[in-house]
């Protein structure tokens, strides 16, 4: 199964660090043996039940988070390198997994993806981020999951974590119209 995922997600390949690399993939293989989900599923998956029929799934919208997030820093670092400073694969394993709490959010009812009991209680940062927070996941990748949607709204945020959450909504925004 990494085999397929990677596969579907070859941007786990653009983390250059071995051990962030890895962790990042188990994240999201034990996100889906948990929701007991198959790739075929997150295939079908909408990456939000908001936009009704959006036939944009989780994949291809965590794949296009993360690539706008890389480019939004390649243009912040070429302009302000001097005044910021940003990681790379800590933006990527964020990017990544920011979404990886929906595969407990949602459950299959009659065919249909409709929000479980465990996404009533809570939304996907918070178990997203709780969920990743008992792999060897850094810190600093757990606040860009956490903070990464309205949970974030006001909080102090890293560099990482803003660009995220703005990549994020985006491609959220542009999609509702
Ligand atoms: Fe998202």
């Amino acid at each position: 199964m990494p085999k397929k995922l990677l596969s579907l997600m070859p941007e786990f390949q653009m983390i250059t660090d071995k051990k962030l690399r890895e962790v990042t993939i188990e994240v999201w293989r034990k996100a889906m043996e948990k929701g007991k989900w198959s790739v075929e599923d997150l295939e079908e998956m909408p990456f939000t039940l908001l936009i009704k029929g959006t036939p944009v799934n989780i994949i291809k919208h965590t794949r296009a988070v993360t690539l706008c997030s890389v480019r939004i820093a390649d243009v912040l670092l070429e302009k302000y390198g001097e005044q910021i400073s940003i990681s790379r694969d800590i933006l990527l394993s964020g990017a990544l997994l920011h979404d990886v709490g929906k595969l407990f959010e949602y459950e299959r009812k009659n065919g249909e993806f409709v929000k479980s009991r465990e996404g009533e209680l809570l939304r996907h940062p918070i178990s997203g981020a709780a969920f990743a927070s008992r792999f060897d996941v850094p810190d600093e990748v757990l606040h860009i999951i956490a903070a990464h949607s309205k949970e974030g709204e006001g909080a102090r945020k890293t560099v990482e974590a803003v660009i995220v959450n703005h990549a994020d909504f985006v491609n959220f925004e542009s999609l509702k119209m």
